[in-house]
């Protein structure tokens, strides 16, 4: 099992840049965002709930976030076995604890993180362009200037957290999409 973690503010290309790893590392991806964005539109309890974190630009509370990843390890038990690309999720610092004790239980460990830096005046720039057409309740002026408020004050603070523990790689998130993946793959090579 070989399991990555992609790092980085809202906007940053985790989206993006995990499509591309999907289809050449064959990995399973779990965009934690993308989970809540289902339950969303399916109108779920939990929908309604992390709407309401969602649309404000906060983080919803730790223990549920927990608790939805790990069923979702559960039931994508097959699926996840040669390893898992993990999009969102952590973002803070007892989800990265967490995570660990969850894939410590299953014998594995974070291999890498892959820290998509961009500056935040580019990132706001992205979200707003992708407002257009987007639909994400989160995609407006005043909820993406709270997104990076919070990925300052509650995530950023894991870049030390992995970097402590070796497996942090920065990547340099601005240019061409290809270019960028580039250098992710070379990140992954070497301790693949
Ligand atoms: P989530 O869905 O994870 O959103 P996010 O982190 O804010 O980031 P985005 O998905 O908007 O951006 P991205 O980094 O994936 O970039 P993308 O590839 O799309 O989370 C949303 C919310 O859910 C959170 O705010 C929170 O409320 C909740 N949540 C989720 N996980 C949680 C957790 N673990 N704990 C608690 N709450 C949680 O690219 C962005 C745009 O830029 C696109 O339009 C793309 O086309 C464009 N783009 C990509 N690369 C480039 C490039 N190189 N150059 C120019 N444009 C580019
Ligand atoms: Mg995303």
């Amino acid at each position: 099992m070989f399991n990555i973690v992609i790092f980085g503010g809202p906007g940053s290309g985790k989206g993006t840049q995990s499509d591309k790893l999907i289809s050449h590392y064959n990995l399973f991806h779990i965009s934690t965002g993308d989970v809540l964005r289902d339950h969303i539109r399916r109108g779920t309890d939990l929908g309604n709930t992390a709407n309401s974190y969602i649309s404000k630009g906060k983080l919803i509370p730790d223990d549920l976030m927990v608790s939805i990843l790990e069923q979702v390890l559960i039931d994508n038990a097959q699926a996840v076995a040669d390893g898992v690309i993990f999009d969102g999720f952590p973002r803070t610092i007892p989800q990265a604890k967490a995570l660990n004790e969850m894939l410590q239980k299953r014998g594995n460990k974070v291999n890498i993180v892959i820290g998509l830096e961009v500056p935040d005046e580019e990132l706001t720039e992205r979200l707003l362009k992708r407002g257009l057409e987007s639909g994400r309740s989160d995609d407006n002026r005043e909820t993406i200037a709270k997104r990076l408020e919070v990925y300052h004050s509650q995530t950023a603070p894991l870049k030390a957290f992995y970097q402590n523990q070796g497996i942090y790689a920065a990547i340099k998130g601005i240019g061409t999409i290809d270019s960028i993946f580039q250098s992710i793959q070379e990140a992954i090579d070497k301790v693949k």
